[in-house]
């Protein structure tokens, strides 16, 4: 299995931290947001990453992953998106060569996550598998809409609902067969005109081939100033959890 990180956009929603690097190289605790992604798929298994940037602080990406071997990756490439707020499914398509027919797992470059997703990328056979998880504001993410028939079965997923149909979240990650790059073709811009991969989805769930498992770990996007600060304060306590006193006191300050 290969996997592909998507690490575009503008990061607008963090404007100032973000007019002079790529969101995706803001520090999440003692790493790169974008470390994160890529210990996740070497994790499961998937050491042949294509990393794709996009923006002007592109060539950045260089010099802090160099060639990867530092994460036991052992084959990393880049791919460039020349409209950096076309979309997920936009920045995706550039993968197909890359993907050469077979299944990809996709991580978005935001998404920091503990779970292990190895039984799943192993497992997987052909379709498509997205990773669930219950959250607080589903508003502002896809939301999977369950059949009231068959509660385990997705219907429909609503990418940020004014109405959740339901309180999970589909993650940034994903397993796709090669059908993928079909579907993206078929996409249409949205109404914040990005091609949304919350749309590539909903052609699987109308061929009847998604998937789904819930996620078992911790798992947030860093795309805003709060889910950013979350991140830290997550990683932070993981890998020092002798800071988590200090945490505490700063907490109880008024
Ligand atoms: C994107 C996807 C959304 C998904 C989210 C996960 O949202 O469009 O379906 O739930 O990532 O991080 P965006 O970050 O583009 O708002």
């Amino acid at each position: 299995m290969k996997g592909v990180i998507l690490a575009g956009g503008l990061g607008t929603r963090l404007y100032p931290l973000t007019f002079a690097t790529n969101k995706h190289l803001l520090p999440v605790y003692n790493k790169p947001m974008v470390f994160y992604p890529i210990q996740t798929l070497v994790k499961a298994g998937v050491t042949e990453i294509m990393v794709v940037v996009s923006g002007p602080h592109s060539g950045d990406f260089i010099n802090v992953l160099k060639n990867g071997k530092e994460f036991g990756v052992k084959h990393l490439e880049y791919a460039f998106q020349e409209k950096p707020n076309g979309g997920i499914a936009d920045a995706l398509a550039l993968a197909e060569d890359f993907a050469d027919n077979g299944p990809i797992t996709v991580v978005l470059g935001d998404n920091t996550t503990d779970a292990d997703i190895s039984s799943a990328v192993k497992g997987f056979k052909d379709g498509a598998m997205v990773f669930l998880k219950e959250v607080p504001d589903p508003k502002r993410f896809g939301v999977p809409k369950f059949d009231p028939k068959d509660p385990k079965k997705i219907i429909e997923v609503i990418e940020k609902p004014e109405n959740p149909p339901s309180k999970y979240a589909v993650t940034g990650l994903y397993i796709y067969d090669k059908n993928v790059f079909d579907y993206i073709k078929q996409c249409k811009p949205s109404w914040r005109g990005e091609l949304e991969i919350t749309d590539v989805n909903n052609f699987y769930i109308k061929e009847g081939k998604l998937q789904w498992s819930e996620l078992n770990g911790y798992w947030l996007d860093a795309g805003t100033f709060d889910t950013l600060f979350f991140a830290n304060l997550y990683w932070a306590k993981k890998n020092n959890p002798s800071i988590l006193q200090e945490i505490k006191k700063i907490i109880e300050l008024d």
